[in-house]
């Protein structure tokens, strides 16, 4: 996610920007840039690219003069990473400048409008619509002018605001992404988080919702959006910079696995418009979606586990073949592939080499490539024939949770958007899904309330040296990444297995104290799991289940977490989160160094 900054005070603006935004590095980032009031003008620096160019481009932010300024790191959503979609956005003439972090979901409308009146834009990006709304509807208060554009907004946001006629305030807003006042003496600031502002003050107010800050030198006002004085409590923040990088969580990962809520419901309600799916930004056509008579999903490590389970769901919804291959054995198969074939090309990063290159030897074969990717403008997103962001937001682990979380999620939206094109889906089973999906975050929150019994279970576990996993149908997909989880960051062997093969081999290797994961979601074939499960316990396996609690019988099998009950199709959404956490603790028991496991980068770019 993107990364705010803003100073007024007595001193130069321009070297707190700069440092600020050092301090927000960690949050990832593609473009950075400052916008000081110089007395006369509001002068912009900004550039795609570390934070170096614009160091090196603004002497560390000595070159520019004034005490009032914005800043920002740019994680791009809309508009690809380049100097003139980074951030801060002016309004044509100059007069207004504007920071955010978040997703204005109706920009295009928005944009359309100004662009009918005569505004001219620079930027692909949605945040400089806010600019320009401002300066059109601007008579003679700033505060008015914000509060009346807020009114047309939709989505999430939290802005820096700073005009060209008035260098003694700074107007900051927030709307579902954080934003924190920083209190000094004689000098105030805005931050996406308190790190940029720890070597300044402790002292904070944190925005809630349609709240707005008016910053002064010497004052800061909190007013609600009908203009009534709100009273905050000022707060001393303890953390040191390190806990506050990670929201006060010990690891990234574990900051991360929390996120998936809001990743999930960032990633799916811009596609969800009057309870229909809306993917505006794929190219493909209703007649190509008809033309395909397959679908191959190419990918790596985790996102290949979402292909694999992709392919239960695609093919129960859709009724079409559907093949989930490694990207590195793909290349190398001679696969029959042609333009009856939609390939599906799944990356976190969009840089992996393996699935970039596998994507492209799927289109010199003639396939169409539609990417779902975290990262704006990557290689993959830039080289697939379309692509559908993942709204996670920056994943500093190594080992993926949120990205996971919302590649399923645009899996859930391209079933059911493919299904109604195809006719597979009845009117009937389409609503009641799009309800499902849409209540699918809570659901993940609920099952986040489950982690100290995840702890627990992990305490028992945690000196294992092998752990399995099984499941049947999706549940043995999701298995997959229950092994992958626990292998990366503990470094505990660890198989996936599908419970019907157990008999063909593995089991011989269950012996007293095996600790055996079992996935027991999959409605339809909890009886034959059960028997697998009644298998490897009767040969000694110790046996952890996760199961809907609409099967409170589970429980008598072995110990178990429950999950809430939901469509077959949702399902590794919430029984993913409980096998995170285990991982996770398991990782924490043993002492691992869990946001940076070893032999491991988070994006493999070489082959
Ligand atoms: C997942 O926890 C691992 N970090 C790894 O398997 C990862 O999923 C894989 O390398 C693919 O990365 P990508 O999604 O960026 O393409």
């Amino acid at each position: 996610m993107c990364g705010i900054v803003g100073y007024i005070g007595c001193e130069p603006a321009g070297p707190y920007l700069i440092d600020g935004l050092a301090k927000l590095e960690y949050r990832g980032y593609d473009s950075a840039g400052i916008c000081l009031n110089d007395g006369k003008e509001l002068v912009v620096k900004k550039a795609k690219g570390q934070l170096a160019v614009l160091k090196e481009m603004t002497d560390n932010g000595k070159s520019l003069s004034g005490t009032v300024g914005i800043g920002h790191t740019r994680w791009a959503t809309h508009g690809e990473p380049s100097d003139v979609n980074a951030h801060p956005h002016l309004s044509e003439s100059g007069r207004f400048a504007v920071v955010h972090n978040g997703i204005i979901e109706n920009y295009q409308q928005l944009k359309d409008y100004l662009i009918s009146k005569g505004v001219v834009f620079r930027s692909m990006t949605d945040t400089e619509v806010i600019a320009q709304l401002i300066e059109f509807y601007y008579h003679d208060s700033l505060i008015d002018t914000v509060i009346k554009v807020l009114g047309k907004l939709e989505g999430s946001y939290a802005l820096g605001v700073i005009s060209r006629e008035n260098p003694d305030e700074i107007i900051a807003v927030r709307k579902e992404s954080p934003l924190i006042i920083g209190l000094g003496e004689k000098e105030n600031f805005i931050a996406s988080d308190v790190t940029a502002i720890l070597s300044k003050t402790r002292k904070i107010y944190r925005l809630e919702n349609n709240e707005i800050a008016v910053l002064r030198r010497d004052s800061v006002k909190i007013i609600n959006t009908d203009k009534e004085e709100v009273h905050k409590e000022v707060e001393t923040v303890t953390w040191d910079v390190d806990a506050a990088e990670k929201g006060g969580y010990e690891h990234f990962m574990f900051k991360e696995i929390m996120e998936q809520p809001d990743a999930i419901r960032k990633t799916i309600s811009p596609h969800i418009k009057n309870g229909r799916v809306v993917l505006d930004e794929i190219k493909l056509t209703h007649e190509q979606i008809k033309s395909f008579n397959k679908i191959n999903i190419v990918a790596c490590g985790s996102a290949y586990h979402v292909g694999v389970v992709a392919k239960y769901i695609f093919e129960k919804m859709l009724r079409i073949p559907v093949e989930a291959d490694l990207a590195s054995e793909f290349r190398y198969r001679d696969p029959i592939i042609n333009d009856k074939v939609l390939t599906v090309v799944i990356s976190q990063s969009g840089e992996t080499a393996d699935t970039k290159e596998a994507m492209k030897e799927a289109q010199r074969r003639g396939s169409y490539a539609l990417s779902i990717v975290n990262v704006v403008g990557s290689a993959i997103a830039m080289e697939s024939d379309d692509v559908i962001y993942t709204w996670a937001g920056p994943e500093i682990s190594v080992a993926t949770t949120k990205a996971y979380s919302t590649q399923l999620a645009v899996v859930y939206l391209l079933a059911l958007y493919f299904g109604d094109i195809l006719g597979t889906i009845v009117p009937d089973e389409y609503k009641a899904l799009i309800n499902q999906l849409e209540s699918l975050p809570e659901k993940v929150q609920t099952v986040l309330g489950h982690k100290e019994r995840l702890q627990y279970l992990a305490s028992k576990f945690f000196n294992s040296k092998d752990i399995f996993f099984i499941g049947r149908n999706i549940d043995y997909a999701l298995s997959l990444e229950g092994s992958l989880k626990l292998k990366e960051i503990s470094y505990i062997h660890s198989e996936a297995y599908a419970a019907g093969e157990l008999k063909h081999g593995t089991i011989s290797l269950i012996e007293q104290g095996t600790p055996v994961i079992a996935l027991v979601t999959h409605e339809e074939l909890i009886g034959k799991i059960v028997s697998n499960i009644e298998e490897v316990k009767t040969r000694g396996a110790e046996v952890m289940c996760i199961a809907c609690d609409t099967h409170p019988e589970i429980k008598d099998v072995a110990q178990t977490v429950f999950i809430p009950k939901v469509c077959d199709m949702l399902l590794p959404s919430l029984a993913v989160v409980p096998l995170q956490l285990f991982a996770y603790y398991v990782a924490s028991l043993k002492g691992c160094d869990i946001d940076k496991p070893r032999n491991l980068a988070k994006s493999v770019t070489v082959e």
